[in-house]
């Protein structure tokens, strides 16, 4: 017996041995564990210490190495025991005869195919008994007609293959066992290339690298590290194929989990609560990816006009004083009385009353910070938004029913559970009575993971399977109520366990319709805490930076990732938040920020603080950005009715390219403004990869034809290289100081023709800040083109417009974005200047 055993378990070895390293899943995540063949075999799982050094039997968080124990390829899993055709696809069941090693397995499963456009496909369990994340999505009404894949079943162990029907497999989960536990789901996938984005929030490259790297998922007040849970949760990537092919794949579900990459390359989703509910887009390209996952997570709100001005902020601001030049000022809990929300403080802020109305009187408007946490230590009677709050129910609860009491900037503070409509009303009403005091315009949402100086609460937590789940994702801190409330608090939709990262997305939702309700126009929210479906009521800034080149750089990832997850009002901290930045540093991110979508600096050191030289230059950077303001307005239309990025990557406009997939210090705005800012210290130059074509210097008009290279560009500390893609028109105006009072100034489009003398662009504008403008038809739309002969009369002196195409020119009859027409469509030339290059004409419109 004891020789046949030994028999067996040799044979097993080596069938262990056989399974390449790349391709080993990790059958113990475990963290702080040292796996011992032991452990691993009473997994009835491969144990093999790998060679590599990069390995390791521990994982602390983050990069791995390759797992010592691993799933053998027979390792027990779900078999599919009927397939139906349905209205919308199949349906299915899935049976599993042996337990895995977690508890509560889920042994009978509901699969569910739905069909629901030619490029999505949804794949969910439709027992509805288990938590499922309260966002609305599309609901199909029927199958798909002619869709770009088809859908394969293995049976044994179960699988999904999903083909892209002209290339093949996209997706393979027949890679590794399914688990399917009460507080363990676990479902593995090949991937067709090691080129995957999103994921947020993560601090890391735009491209993940797929060696052994794990992205937890659990909203966290930190300032943003590697490999490490941010504020965010946004279960979501986007995967090149061979080709220039691409895919999205979108978990629906909120509860903590990891993300591993292995460079097999295969992708595991691990998540601790929830359903396995799934969306695949098949592009094919990555914009179209990344439009069908809007269309399923919903449209960005299109932002106010002067949300796309310069926002100036400050923790630190010690009175009510001191603005510069800026569309924008903001507060953060300066103002308040004790950090009270709903209060300022009459000693030192006694004249934001009055800050406010000067600032409305130039034009600028007045963004003010709020914390969820409502101090709950304040004399009765003495603090209505707590009074009320309990007197209306809207706080969480702990695990007993009595309110849950954490620490803030306040103190001891009760946290509003957005999840219940009553909150919402409460909200809007404290808002709407600190809105008669202080007519804020804005409403900047902090510490919304939500986040708390304890662990859980004051009382801590109840010990239960909620707090310490029996698999526990790579969380920093290690517990899921680290710096935040209790996963066993109560919410009114389900326990914090289940809403924990919809916190951010629930506040934001009930604060831009509260200052909608208030103000009566589009509502300006920026959000630390986000969620799918964030961008309908909010952008987000990228949290706590420092004030270090590695940070500016690192911000451009982090925009053009949320960009892709469909929040495209993004910005990091110009400067950076902590830390005082030098002066050139200060400069070239004030350059980059100039290109942020959301444009905000929030440090100590304002621009003021620098040498004239450096406040020349940073005024000029902003100045280009207001220059360029219609092309942006126009940008943001189009994130919001059609899910396009706005910063956006080069590969999405040369996904052919494979040289542009790992770019992230060059972007472009759209599909043709690049921008190449300076990321490093003591250079005047700078390094950028040129797609194949032609570009034009912006400032110059000097044209370049690359054949697809790297190109070093002058790059003095006063400016940021910019150029122009061939073929594009960009409507730019005049700039002033404030995005409004500009709003006189001259129009101007710059046309880039290409090689064939032709080129087009767009415009939308309206009053900039009226709700629905687009859905009610009070927008201007117009479509420049540029031919060959059109370019000649240009040249010539000739009306432009006559070879333009005017799509739906609704022009307002009392209110324009601009400058109301007084005359309609006078054209004039500029004369054209850059005699050196026969291809950019600039053509002024005055409106
Ligand atoms: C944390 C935020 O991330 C930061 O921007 C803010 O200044 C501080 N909280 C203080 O409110």
């Amino acid at each position: 017996v004891a020789y046949l055993i030994s028999l067996l378990s040799a044979s097993r070895r080596e069938a262990c041995s056989l399974i390449p390293e790349a391709w080993r899943f990790d059958c113990y995540p475990e963290r702080g564990v040292v796996v011992t063949r032991e452990l691993c075999e009473a997994r009835n799982c491969c144990f093999i210490p790998a060679s590599s050094p990069s390995s390791s039997a521990t994982r602390p968080s983050g990069r791995n190495g390759i797992p010592w124990c691993f799933y053998p390829q027979d390792f027990p899993s779900y078999s599919l025991v009927s397939i139906n055709d349905t209205s919308l696809g199949q349906k299915g069941t899935l049976v599993r005869e042996v337990k895995t090693y977690y508890p509560a397995d889920i042994l009978t499963l509901e699969v569910e195919i739905r069909h629901e456009t030619d490029t999505r496909l949804r794949i969910t369990d439709p027992s509805n008994s288990r938590f499922e994340v309260p966002i609305s999505v599309p609901t199909a009404t029927k199958k798909a007609e002619s869709p770009v894949y088809t859908i394969e079943f293995s049976k044994q162990p179960f699988g999904l293959i999903v083909k892209r029907s002209s290339t093949g497999a996209v997706l393979n989960t027949t890679v590794a066992p399914l688990f399917y536990a009460d507080q363990f789901l676990q479902l593995s996938t090949s991937l067709q290339s090691q080129f995957i984005y999103g994921l947020g929030e993560h601090r890391s490259t735009f491209l993940h690298d797929v060696h052994w790297n794990t992205l937890t998922m659990w909203a966290r007040d930190v300032p943003p590290m590697e490999q490490t849970n941010l504020y965010g949760a946004h279960p979501f990537y986007l995967a090149m194929e061979d080709g220039g092919n691409a895919h999205g794949f979108f978990l629906l579900n909120s509860n903590a989990m990891d993300v591993i990459l292995q460079p097999a390359p295969a992708l595991t989703w691990r998540t601790i609560g929830g359903i396995l509910d799934f969306y695949v887009f098949l592009g094919p390209d990555p914009a179209s990816v990344i439009e069908q996952y809007v269309e399923v997570i919903g449209y960005p709100a299109m932002p106010i006009y002067w949300a796309l001005g310069y926002h100036l902020c400050r923790w630190g601001y010690h009175t009510s004083n001191s603005t510069w030049e800026v569309d924008v000022q903001w507060n953060d809990i300066d103002y308040m009385d004790q950090f009270l929300d709903f209060t300022f403080d009459s000693t030192k802020f006694g004249t934001l009353p009055d800050l406010v109305k000067d600032l409305h009187a130039h034009d600028q408007r007045y963004v003010m910070i709020l914390d969820p946490g409502i101090s709950s230590v304040q004399p009765d009677g003495s603090y209505w938004p707590y009074d009320e709050g309990l007197r209306r129910d809207v706080f969480i609860k702990d695990a007993e029913g009595k309110t849950l009491i954490g620490k803030v900037w306040p103190g001891l503070t009760a946290y509003p559970d957005f999840s219940d409509d009553v909150t919402h009303e409460w909200w809007h009403e404290n808002l709407q009575r600190f809105h008669e005091k202080v007519p804020f315009d804005g409403l900047w949402i902090d510490m919304n993971e939500p986040s708390n100086f304890l662990d859980g609460s004051t009382n801590g937590c109840p010990s239960s399977s909620l707090e310490n789940p029996p698999y526990t994702p790579g969380i920093l801190g290690g517990l899921l109520r680290a710096k935040t409330v209790c996963a066993t608090a109560q919410q009114k939709q389900s326990i914090h366990y289940n809403m924990h990262s919809l916190y951010g997305l629930m506040e934001a939702k009930a604060s831009a319709s509260a200052l909608k309700r208030i103000v009566a126009k589009r509502p300006f929210v920026i959000s630390r805490s986000t969620f799918p479906s964030q961008g309908m009521y909010s952008g987000h800034w990228l949290g706590d930076n420092r004030s270090q080149w590695k940070d500016m750089y690192t911000s451009i990832a982090g925009i053009l990732t949320f960009n892709l997850l469909g929040i495209p009002l993004v910005g990091a901290d110009i400067c950076g938040f902590s830390e005082e930045p030098q002066e050139e540093l200060c400069v070239r991110w004030t350059q980059l920020g100039a290109f942020y979508p959301f444009t905000r600096n929030h440090n100590p050191q304002d621009p003021t603080a620098f040498s004239p030289l450096a406040r020349t230059a940073m005024k000029q950077a902003l100045l280009l950005r207001y220059s360029l303001y219609p092309v942006l307005y126009t940008l943001f239309h189009h994130a919001h009715v059609h899910g396009h990025t706005v910063a956006r990557p080069i590969m999405f406009e040369f996904p052919k390219d494979v040289k542009t997939y790992g770019i992230d210090k060059q972007f472009l705005w759209g599909k043709s403004l690049l921008v190449t800012p300076v990321l490093d210290p003591g250079v005047d130059y700078v390094d950028g990869y040129f797609p194949e074509g032609l570009w034009y210097d912006y400032y110059t008009g000097d044209s370049l034809h690359s054949k697809g290279e790297d190109l070093r560009l002058h790059a003095p500390l006063d400016k940021i290289n910019l150029h122009l893609r061939e073929g594009s028109i960009t409507p730019t105006q005049a700039p002033n100081l404030t995005l409004w009072v500009s709003s006189g100034q001259p129009l101007h489009l710059v046309s880039a023709l290409s090689d064939d003398g032709s080129a087009s662009g767009d415009l939308f504008w309206d009053d900039g800040e009226s709700i629905d403008t687009y859905e009610n038809n009070l927008y201007s739309y117009i479509i420049f083109n540029v031919t060959q002969s059109a370019a000649e009369q240009a040249v010539n002196k000739t009306d432009i417009l006559s070879s333009s195409k005017v799509v739906a020119a609704n022009m307002l009859p009392n209110s324009c974005l601009f400058t109301c027409p007084t005359h309609t469509h006078t054209h004039t030339h500029t004369p054209h200047t850059h005699t050196h290059t026969p291809h950019t004409h600039s053509i002024s419109i005055y409106f």
